[in-house]
């Protein structure tokens, strides 16, 4: 499962499509919740705040009943008014199909350039591996949001919601801001 692959992938299709105003983008958290023990976990998730300009996320995820064929993603933009409110988007993407043809989406070739370097998700389906994303930084975002596109400011909620055979497996709510 390619969760937070997917998710910024979804994040920056977000970003690209909704414009508004032009800012920073910043990660604020990362909150990661396996429903399934026996199926995944997560070793570590973090989010690691270095210092004012270099901050990161890192997780890994172990896999128990490789090889995976079969993944969904539900992905919700929330945006925070007092709580977090639905905003703008909430897609379920078949994960398997979506990887297979990623020169589909300029972002999304993007991405996987990206990608490339701080993730060993960079294939298509099946996993049969554990997962790793290593220091990805919200430098990506931000060049999306600065040079192609703008987006309301405040604080963001990208939900996620993990499901292999149609079973819910896991959770990844990465928490942003845009100022
Ligand atoms: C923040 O930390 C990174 C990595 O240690 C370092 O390269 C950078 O110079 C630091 N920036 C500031 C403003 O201290
Ligand atoms: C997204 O849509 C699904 C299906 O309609 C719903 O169950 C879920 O609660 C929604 N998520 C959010 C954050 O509104
Ligand atoms: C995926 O990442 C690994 C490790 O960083 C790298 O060796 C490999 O070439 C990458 N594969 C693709 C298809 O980009």
């Amino acid at each position: 499962m390619s969760f937070v692959y997917i998710l910024l992938m979804q994040a920056t299709v977000i970003l690209y499509l909704h414009s508004e105003v032009t800012g920073k983008v910043e990660f604020t958290n990362l909150k990661c919740t396996s429903f399934d023990p026996k199926f995944s976990e997560f070793e570590y998730c973090h989010f690691k705040a270095i210092n004012r300009t270099f901050k990161y996320l890192s997780l890994k995820v172990k896999l128990y009943e490789t090889p995976i064929t079969n993944v969904k993603v539900n992905v919700a933009l929330l945006k925070r008014f007092g709580g977090y409110k639905p905003f703008l988007y909430n897609v379920t993407v078949d994960a398997c199909k979506f990887l297979k043809n990623p020169s589909s989406n300029a972002v999304i070739v993007y991405l996987h350039g990206f990608f490339k370097s701080h993730s060993n998700m960079n294939h298509t389906c099946p996993y049969d591996h554990d997962l790793i994303v290593d220091k990805l930084t919200a430098d990506f975002l931000n060049t999306q949001v600065t040079e192609v596109i703008s987006f309301p400011f405040g604080e963001f909620l990208f939900q996620s919601q993990w499901f292999a055979y149609d079973i819910l497996r896991a959770s990844v709510n990465v928490y942003v801001t845009l100022s």
